[in-house]
C-alpha cells in the first residue's frame, strides 16, 4: 500500500510573518498527522522560519526549486547543502511555472532530481501537458516525453523516495480540475511508463500525486482513485483549514 503524500506548494506568497501564520495554523490541525505525509514547501526566504514552527511535528519541510549544481558562481541559486541545512526533505523540481517562465528543460530537471536523490532528498519531479496538447490529443505523448526525460538513468531502487506530480498545465490555478477519470487514466499510463523504463516492483511503489486546483470538495474522489496517491496543492494551501481538509480526504 502506498502512502498518501500532500504537499502544499506555496508559490511566491507569503511573507516570513504570514508564512510563520500559516505555519502554525498547518501545524494545530496535522502537526500529528500520521497516516499521510503532509509537507508544506514555503518560499525560500520563509524556509527557516516554517522549518522551526514545524520542527517537533510530523510535518515535512519542502523547497520549490534548487540547483542541479553543488556550490559556487551560480546568481540567485539555491543549493542542496543550503536545503539541507535548513533540513528540509522534499523539493519540487520541474514545475510546470518554471517549465513554462524560465525555460527549464527535461535535461535541467533531470540534472536536479540525480543531484537530489545523490543528497538525500526527496524529489517531486512535475510533468503535465498544456490545455493545447490536450485538445490536440497529444497528452499521452507529452507526458511519456516529460517522464522518460525528466527521469532519465534514475535507478529503479530511487523510485521509493521519489514522488511524480502530475499537473495538468490547464487545470493549475484555474479552477477547472481534471475529472477524477481523466486524472486517474494519466496516472495509470505514467505507472506504466515507469513500469517500462525500470520495472514492475519501481512502478508499484512510485507515488504520483495530482496537482490542479484541488480542494477540499474535489480530493475525496481524486484520492480514491487506485493510482492517484496524493495530491499537490497551491492555492489551496494558502488556508489551513483547506490544506487540511484535503489532508483529511486523504486518510
Ligand atoms: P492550484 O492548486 O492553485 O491549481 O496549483 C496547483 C499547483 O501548481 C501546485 O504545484
Amino acid at each position: 500500500m502506498r502512502k498518501k503524500i500532500i504537499a502544499g506548494n506555496w508559490k511566491m506568497n507569503k511573507t516570513v510573518g504570514e508564512a510563520v501564520e500559516l505555519a502554525k495554523a498547518i501545524k494545530l490541525e496535522l502537526g500529528d498527522c500520521k497516516e499521510v505525509d503532509v509537507v508544506v514547501c514555503p518560499p525560500f526566504t520563509a524556509t527557516k522560519a516554517v522549518g522551526d514552527v514545524i520542527s517537533e511535528t510530523l510535518i515535512n519541510l519542502g523547497a520549490q526549486n534548487m540547483s542541479s549544481e553543488d556550490d559556487g558562481a551560480y546568481t540567485g541559486e539555491i543549493s542542496h547543502t543550503m536545503l539541507k541545512e535548513l533540513f528540509v526533505r522534499y523539493v519540487i523540481l520541474g514545475h510546470s511555472e518554471r517549465r513554462e517562465y524560465y525555460k527549464e528543460t527535461d535535461f535541467w530537471v533531470n540534472k536536479k532530481v540525480k543531484k537530489a536523490l545523490e543528497k538525500n532528498l526527496r524529489p517531486i519531479v512535475c510533468v503535465g501537458e498544456k490545455l493545447e496538447d490536450r485538445e490536440a490529443g497529444n497528452t499521452e505523448a507529452v507526458v511519456e516525453a516529460q517522464v522518460r526525460g525528466s527521469l532519465a538513468d534514475i535507478p529503479a531502487a530511487a523510485y521509493t523516495d521519489l514522488v511524480i506530480a502530475y499537473e495538468p498545465v490547464w487545470a493549475i490555478g484555474t479552477g477547472k480540475t481534471a475529472t477524477a477519470e481523466q486524472a486517474q487514466e494519466v496516472h495509470a499510463f505514467i505507472r506504466g511508463i515507469v513500469a517500462d523504463m525500470v520495472g514492475a516492483e519501481a512502478a508499484d511503489a512510485v507515488r504520483i500525486q495530482y496537482g490542479g486546483s484541488m480542494k477540499p470538495g474535489n480530493a475525496p474522489e481524486l484520492l480514491a482513485q487506485p493510482d492517484i496517491d496524493g495530491g499537490l496543492i497551491g492555492g489551496a494551501a494558502l488556508d489551513a483549514a483547506s490544506f487540511a481538509g484535503i489532508v483529511k480526504a486523504g486518510l
